[in-house]
């Protein structure tokens, strides 16, 4: 048993799709999320600059007592993670593996298309780490930028999320891949979209979704699961909370106790 948070951490709001979904599937948790606000977006910043903010996010995570951290940007997860596990003892976990392993169980044709940021896609890491687990796999990566602000906006529906996600993803359609991970904490909200553009059967893997699931499992198997009485959810942003809390009504179902902002340095 242990009683501390599990700490979540993003480059700014998108990682609340991840605690969204690990408060439905450890609902007895409590949460310490932090959104990087002040330094977002990380998905075409260089990869010294995305190690050097998640060495300082999870210094502060682990400071605070949190006794799992999950890295919910996939663009930290990409470049950061490893680098994270060698310095820190806590478990930290990221959102790769477990979409790549929920992919490779999804696709029957064997062929898998990856979305992303510019920093994600270019460190190759869904396609390298795919294909270790099956070198028959065909990967087709696509780094679509222009989602994260269009989410960042609230236009998750209509003409103009339709028309960018069709100019993105149009020509992957004659491949007849039949999944996608979407590889990016902001895409799960463009689902209906990125569905629509494919207009047929496509299995759409929620990166942060499927890695909740594995932390619920990971946390029994490592005897951390809690029992608490009091479940706390708190976020910490390094910019204005305003803009942030705004967002966070959009993207989270459960009831968040404090917003607060914190200044690393
Ligand atoms: N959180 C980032 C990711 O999942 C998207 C936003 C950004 O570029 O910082 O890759």
């Amino acid at each position: 048993m242990n009683n501390n948070p599990i700490g979540i951490f993003d480059s700014g709001v998108g990682g609340l799709t991840v605690l969204n979904a690990l408060s439905k599937v450890a609902p007895t948790e409590s949460i310490l999320y932090l959104g990087d606000t002040a330094r977002v977006p990380y998905g075409n910043k260089s990869k010294e600059k995305i190690q050097e903010f998640s060495y300082e996010i999870t210094k502060w995570l682990v400071s605070q007592g949190c006794k799992l951290i999950i890295v919910a940007c996939n663009t930290a997860s990409s470049l950061a993670l490893k680098k994270l596990q060698g310095i820190f003892s806590i478990p930290i976990i990221g959102v790769i593996e477990p979409g790549v392993t929920a992919a490779i169980n999804a696709t029957k044709n064997n062929k898998i298309v990856v979305l992303g940021t510019h920093a994600t896609i270019n460190s190759d890491i869904y396609k390298r780490t795919i294909k270790i687990e099956n070198q028959t796999i065909s990967v087709i990566s696509r780094a679509c930028p222009l989602f994260v602000p269009l989410v960042e906006e609230g236009m998750i529906t209509g003409q103009i999320p339709q028309s960018i996600a069709n100019l993105y993803l149009g020509d992957i359609k004659s491949t007849k891949s039949d999944t996608i991970i979407l590889g990016c904490t902001h895409y799960p909200l463009l689902k209906d979209i990125i569905k629509n553009t494919f207009q047929s059967e496509i299995t759409l893997i929620d990166s942060g979704e499927v890695t909740a699931y594995y932390v619920s499992q990971l946390l029994e198997s490592k005897q951390l699961i809690t029992d608490n009485k009091k479940v706390e959810i708190n976020c910490f942003v390094t910019d204005s909370v305003g803009p942030f809390k705004n967002i966070a009504s959009k993207f989270v179902n459960v009831k968040i106790d404090s917003f607060n902002k914190i200044d690393l340095k």
